[in-house]
């Protein structure tokens, strides 16, 4: 190994050394070896040995999806130690919601509206990721969706761009920690840019269109947001934009990525997206999808081999310049530097807190607790009470399924940690309550009803029946998208049993989607929905059902009420034809005798109307939270300034909880239109019962810029209407101006 990469180091935190240390080994290295740096290889399923003399030969620069930290750390010291440059390895993982401890689903975790637990979370799975030698996890995913049929929403942050920008930028810091280069940070991979989450139909890799306008405005926003907090590195999308494969838009990775927003990380492709660049029939052959995408900025090819069979020759032949090989390979070593790999190349489990520590499992429910949403709760029938039941009944498939409740993508995710709900139950309630379960259901796709009598049974001899129903974690992730998004199998004839025993009936429902709940929804008394929770999901539901704490989760994303009214989301256009309570006459209302008058011309569904099953930001209290007094500080502001919204909250119920408290703006008027509404803050507030807060929310004019007609960021004098309260459907309202 030459001198050079260890005499300079521990001066990674100067930019100006940084820079002097990426070309000063950028200076030494073949072209073999800067395009071994672009090329990450798979390394699992028995494949780290067959790399050794590649690693040697300096022909790799990542691997991914090896996680033996022996393993791991004796292929870092081939590459540190026998390759000519000693360059490490990026050892990349998909540490999506957590490694050995598991967090609830992304889109769990965005229902808490709560950057702080999400950091939290994502600290926890860094530093159990490290003790394995893994040093970039391939998340936070800040992929808008409004389709909960595409499976993979389930590792989303939702639909709306501000919440996912807050909370992708907190995962990143999570991730990342303070300092990169400490022991226990990883490196982050914001993914996928970009607009993956609009596949057509929610079909996973399904063509996308989305205009460039509503890109950026929507789409790019939560990207520029990790790129703000300092995320390392981004993962292409499998889908294409406007005719070309996001692996090899030019738009996406020069124009917006580099000369618009100075992102000085690396980009890597999806899993084997550069060789798709031939089967979306962008290009001929794989060496023109080398060309494209390495013309295009991807840095780094996952998995694949283009860049390793064709990119020498594409510089040779002179249609690659070399300087677009030098900058992709700045990118890649400067990540490295940051990484601090160079000063300390592997890994040591012992210098790391255990896996499963008290830390992480507290974390974890607290995540989960948070990211409950309480639905419904008719006649205030939850939280159930110990002195008042004697007995009740769980039923269903999910209340004791270990490794359902952890989710999708828990590559490294420990069953064997999990405490289920029923276990929670019993040892909450102790001798005091009586619980009888039955599975009743296989799994949430069994259709035999053979159990329902005995299922009915059960619960006519109980105080009250809790059903855990919903989906297993195979129902969503990529690749596992849904037309039909309702409970599957024989779970809505449960319900109707167990409704006709008139006992009162709470769903606890574990889903990896929004799920439309339109045909039980009047069959139960309350619906606690807990996505899939991780693995201390057990206790946090345990906790909302019986009062020890009140659920304070709200929606990332609309509930339809039937499929057919996706894509469905609450900052939606208001179009020249916006739908009223007085516009909407339904299909069964219309008058027979005259057929041709009787809708209200509006923009909604005869068979829907417009409004969701439950809309955006929804979530239920045990207490009761009222809004009063909204007002400005200053009812005019000038350009530039900041102007502050405020409302009083008020507990005017009876037991201490948290509310997300949401603010909202509407800009009335603008060279492009804009959005009905859209949410510009929110305060996770706690409260004890009679007291009142006043929460307070700054906003800078920049804060109101949008994409205009000509693509320029700008805020427009004019008028704005804001709302604060609990939900997107918020009424409280009052208005402001930002003069010329
Ligand atoms: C494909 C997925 O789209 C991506 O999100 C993931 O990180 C890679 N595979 C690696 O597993």
């Amino acid at each position: 190994m030459l001198s050079m990469s260890k005499s300079t180091a521990n001066q990674a935190d100067e930019p100006h050394d940084l820079e002097r240390r990426v070309n000063a080994l950028l200076a030494e290295m073949t072209l073999a070896e800067k395009i071994g740096q672009m090329s990450q290889r798979h390394a699992g399923d028995g494949q780290a040995e067959v790399l050794h003399d590649e690693l040697r030969a300096g022909r790799v620069g990542s691997v991914l999806n090896v996680v033996d930290v022996d393993v791991i750390n004796e292929l870092q010291r081939i590459a540190v130690e026998e390759s000519r440059l000693g360059i490490p390895l990026m050892v990349g993982r998909d540490v999506i919601h957590g490694f050995k401890t598991i967090m609830p689903i992304p889109l769990g975790q965005a229902a808490s509206w709560n950057p702080e637990i999400v950091r939290a979370g994502a600290r926890i799975a860094a530093l159990e990721a490290s003790t394995a030698g893994i040093n970039w996890t391939f998340a936070p995913m800040i992929d808008i969706s409004r389709d909960a049929r595409w499976g993979r929403i389930a590792e989303s942050l939702g639909e709306d761009a501000f919440l996912a920008s807050q909370l992708g930028a907190a995962m990143v810091k999570g991730f990342q920690g303070e300092d990169l280069s400490a022991l226990g940070s990883i490196a982050a991979c914001a993914k996928h840019f970009a607009g993956y989450g609009a596949a057509e139909s929610g079909r996973d890799y399904a063509t996308t269109n989305i205009p460039e306008n509503e890109m950026r405005n929507v789409y790019l926003r939560p990207f520029k947001a990790a790129i703000d907090a300092g995320v390392t590195t981004l993962m292409t999308s499998f889908s294409e934009i406007d005719g070309v494969p996001a692996t090899a838009s030019e738009f996406l990775l020069r124009q917006v990525l580099r000369d618009e927003w100075a992102f000085d990380g690396f980009v890597i492709s999806d899993w084997d997206s550069v060789r798709q660049l031939k089967i979306h029939g962008l290009t001929a052959s794989d060496r023109e999808s080398a060309h494209e995408a390495a013309i295009a900025g991807v840095d780094m090819e996952m998995a694949g081999d283009a860049y390793a069979a064709h990119l020498a020759a594409l510089v040779e032949d002179g249609e690659v310049s070399e300087e677009t090989i030098d900058h992709a390979v700045a990118n890649i070593l400067r990540a490295k530097f940051r990484l601090g790999l160079f000063e300390k190349s592997f890994a040591n489990p012992e210098e790391l807190p255990p896996i499963a520590s008290d830390d992480a499992l507290a974390t974890a429910r607290k995540a989960a607790l948070q990211s409950v949403v309480l639905l419904k709760n008719d006649d205030r029938v939850l939280p159930l009470s110990t002195e008042d039941l004697s007995n009740v009944a769980v039923v269903g498939p999910l209340a004791d399924a270990p490794y359902e409740q952890l989710g999708t993508w828990i590559f490294d995710g420990d069953a064997s940690l999990s405490i289920t709900p029923i276990q929670a139950i019993r040892s909450l309630v102790g001798e005091q309550v009586d619980v009888r379960y039955l599975r009743a259901l296989a799994n949430s796709r069994d259709k035999s009803t053979e159990s329902f009598d005995e299922a009915v049974e059960i619960a006519l001899d109980s105080d009250a029946v809790v059903l855990f129903l919903g989906e297993e974690s195979i129902l969503s992730g990529e690749a596992h998208s849904r037309a039909d998004i309702s409970l599957p199998g024989a779970q809505a004839e449960l319900v109707q049993r167990i409704r006709e025993t008139g006992k009162p009936v709470i769903a606890v429902i574990l889903a990896g989607r929004p799920l439309t709940l339109t045909n039980i929804v009047d069959e139960v008394d309350a619906i606690l929905f807990a996505w899939h929770p991780g693995t201390m999901g057990g206790p946090a539901i345990a906790d909302l059902l019986f009062g020890v704490e009140s659920p304070s989760g709200k929606l990332p994303a609309t509930f339809p009420r039937m499929v057919g009214q996706i894509p469905i989301y609450y900052n939606q256009k208001n179009t020249g034809k916006p739908p009223s309570p007085d516009s909407v006459v339904l299909i069964d209302d219309i008058d027979p005798h005259a057929p041709q008058l009787s809708t209200g011309m509006t923009a909604y569904h005869l068979d829907a109307g417009y409004t969701p099953l439950f809309a955006f930001g929804h979530g239920l209290s045990y207490t009761d939270f009222q809004y009063r007094n909204i007002g400005v500080d200053s009812p005019e502001i000038g350009m530039g300034e900041t102007i502050t919204i405020s409302a009083e909250l008020v507990n005017a119920g009876e037991v201490a909880a948290e509310e997300v408290v949401q603010l909202y703006i509407r800009d009335l008027a603008g060279n492009v239109t804009r959005p009905v509404r859209e949410l510009k803050g929110f305060k996770r507030i706690r409260l004890e019962p009679g007291k009142t807060a006043k929460v307070e929310f700054d906003l800078h004019t920049d804060e109101l810029a949008f994409y205009g007609r000509n693509m320029r960021l700008v805020t427009e004098p004019g008028e704005f209407h804001a709302w604060i309260g609990g939900s997107s459907d918020t009424q409280l309202r009052t208005e402001f101006r930002i003069s010329d």
